[in-house]
């Protein structure tokens, strides 16, 4: 299916057309989801790949056996795009890892009620809006998003690809200290400290790890081990839809990169939004190291 100039707009968002369909993101709302699933949800760009390496470094005691032979989509396949009922494990097989960029209500129907445990990935945006720009560039399925300047007024206005980060964060974090069947954790937590990162997730997934299986975890899920891993670096993606000599999927991996890009100007209008699209949440961003 290549669909790359095609675009799925469902409740408000558009979605490219490649990866999804009317119906594979309808099928995603009635999923039924089982107590012993792992989800991890966040909005695109905020080391939804990082994670998903850790959660399976982790199930897997740190051998990365797995990691190195089976692509991460296939590993974590997302709930909404169309070859995810190929892609999803017998449901004999637990746990099973799904990750997702749908927005909060859209899903919350289908997790009422169950104990699926939810990760949330979030970073902070303006590094967000940096790292999804550069990789407009690179990915043919998303649409044209001309300057920085030009991409970052959608990003703004939440006319993007999968919708206002804004929006995404605070309903997805809402009430998110109450559930104990969520855990919030940060990119900048990860960067900052991440076998702390690994403990939180194994923690919470009710997996310990023994010393040597957390320096395994840490050592395989660093930014240099997946820039390097053909299974997590999207270089089995072919060129006409993930071009590699426009961009790296593993760019750079830091915290703080957006001061390379934005204009005092740009810098000016980001805070004045965020301020108005945050104010009374109480979330917490790390700007730079
Ligand atoms: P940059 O473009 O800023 O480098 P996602 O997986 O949600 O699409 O996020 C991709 C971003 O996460 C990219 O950010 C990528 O480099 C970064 N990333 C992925 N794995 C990482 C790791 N192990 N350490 C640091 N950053 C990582």
């Amino acid at each position: 299916m290549e669909r790359l100039n095609v675009m799925e707009m469902f409740h408000g968002i558009s979605f490219p057309g490649h990866l999804h369909t009317q119906d594979s993101l309808q099928l995603a709302l009635k999923f039924p989801f089982q107590e012993s699933d792992i989800l991890i949800a966040s909005y695109p760009k905020s080391g939804t790949t990082w994670m998903q390496e850790l959660v399976s470094l982790v199930l897997n005691r740190g051998d990365p056996h797995l990691s190195h032979t089976v692509p991460n989509w296939a590993r974590a396949p997302w709930l909404e795009q169309h070859y995810f009922p190929s892609l999803l494990k017998s449901p004999s097989v637990t746990p099973r890892v799904i990750t997702t960029h749908l927005p909060f209500h859209l899903l919350a129907p289908a997790l009422q009620g169950s104990k699926t445990k939810v990760v949330y990935v979030s970073r902070n945006p303006r590094d967000v809006a940096v790292s999804f720009f550069h990789f407009h560039k690179m990915a043919a399925f998303l649409p044209e998003c001309g300057t920085f300047a030009e991409f970052l007024d959608q990003f703004l206005e939440g006319a993007v690809c999968y919708g206002s980060w804004f929006d995404h964060v605070k309903d997805w974090t809402r009430g998110a200290d109450t559930q104990s069947n969520l855990l919030q954790i940060t990119y900048e937590e990860m960067s900052r400290d991440l076998r702390g990162a690994i403990q939180k997730v194994s923690s919470f997934l009710r997996r310990p790890l023994a010393e040597d299986e957390l320096s395994s975890c840490a050592k395989h899920c660093n930014f240099d081990s997946m820039k390097d891993n053909r299974m997590v670096n999207y270089s089995l993606i072919p060129a006409e839809i993930m071009d590699h000599n426009k961009g790296a999927f593993m760019r750079k991996g830091k915290i703080g990169d957006w001061k390379n890009t934005f204009t005092e100007e740009q810098d000016q209008l980001f805070d004045s939004v965020f301020r108005s699209k945050m104010k009374g949440c109480a979330l917490e961003f790390v700007w730079g190291d």
